[in-house]
């Protein structure tokens, strides 16, 4: 199996669903680990809970302190912690647009309710107050606009006539824990297939100037029009196992020191390796797809033609 997603969770108080998750994640062929607990309260109780599960626990209140010097500080928690995804989970406190941009499509949020219907809070007293049947909730990734990110699963939980608002969390609760851990489990699995992760790769490569696909050997690659190939895609190579891009560095300097920083997500190529070109591994869950980009774009400026080049 390849590595499990590392997933940091960032929860608020009691993080019910962060255990859910945790527990989950340690039944046998689950695709994520939980490497951050992290909670805007320092006396959250399940900063506790994962403490004492042996997992690395961040609490900081955010009382007093500007919004944007409170998620840098986060963000650097987290990628710290080589976080690839995170995981809302009673998280109450707003993140900025900037937090948001940069994790896009790696952040999902657990919200009780069958969304669209009722964002924002007081969900279930809302839903009595309609007279709905049904109640439930919903996993969604994270966008700048409050629940209202792509809803990747739902679970609905029928309304008994004597319900409360509390009664009706209480089921909703249950509802969530199972909901949560089966839906991050799928997103981190679906974002790994090597069709998937072609599709992003297209998506960057192609956007720049005079970018084109072609067939190397088979293998899909991206060039200049007319001009030279910046990146290989590069998919169980002679049965290597590995899923990578190949780009162009500037030379077997920078390439075995890239290496020699990062083991895990470098590697010398086999054939284009004695040239200067460096594998990026793809395959150990949640791509940092900023990070991949800049490499395309640092690759295509090498194959470009000076007069294109020099364009952007
Ligand atoms: C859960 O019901 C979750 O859906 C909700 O808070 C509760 C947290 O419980 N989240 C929201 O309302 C987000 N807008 P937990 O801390 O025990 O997981």
């Amino acid at each position: 199996m390849a590595e499990k997603a590392r997933v940091g969770v960032l929860i608020s108080g009691r993080g019910s669903n962060m255990t859910a998750l945790l527990y989950a994640s340690r039944q046998p062929d689950c695709p994520y680990e939980i490497v951050l607990v992290a909670a805007n309260d320092p006396d959250a109780l399940g900063l506790k809970v994962a403490a004492a599960e042996g997992i690395a626990t961040f609490g900081l209140g955010h009382k007093g302190m500007k919004r944007a010097d409170y998620d840098r500080i986060l963000d650097e928690q987290l990628r710290g912690a080589g976080v690839q995804y995170i995981a809302l989970a009673g998280h109450m406190r707003l993140l900025s647009a900037e937090f948001v941009g940069k994790w896009e499509g790696r952040m999902v949020n657990i919200h009780p309710s069958l969304l669209p219907l009722y964002k924002g809070l007081d969900t279930h007293a809302r839903a009595l107050e309609a007279g709905d049947t049904v109640g439930g909730c919903s996993v969604h990734l994270v966008t700048v606009e409050l629940d209202s990110g792509p809803v990747l699963g739902q679970m609905e939980v029928a309304v008994l006539v004597d319900d409360t608002a509390e009664t009706l969390a209480a089921r909703v609760l249950i509802a969530e824990h199972q909901l949560y851990p089966r839906v991050l489990a799928e997103l981190v699995t679906r974002d790994a297939t090597p069709e998937a992760l072609l599709g992003k790769l297209r998506e960057i490569a192609l956007a720049l100037p005079a970018a084109e696909e072609k067939l190397s050997h088979g293998t899909p690659a991206f060039a200049v029009a007319g001009g030279k190939m910046f990146g290989y895609f590069s998919d169980d190579h002679h049965g290597n196992g590995i899923t990578a891009l190949l780009v162009k560095t500037s030379g077997p300097e920078e390439q075995a020191m890239l290496i020699e920083a990062e083991p895990d997500f470098y590697f010398r190529p086999a054939y284009l390796g004695p040239s200067g070109w460096i594998g990026l591994r793809l395959d150990q869950g949640g791509v940092d797809w900023d990070h991949v980009g800049e490499w395309l774009l640092k690759s295509w400026r090498m194959a470009a033609p000076r007069k294109l080049a020099d364009v952007i």
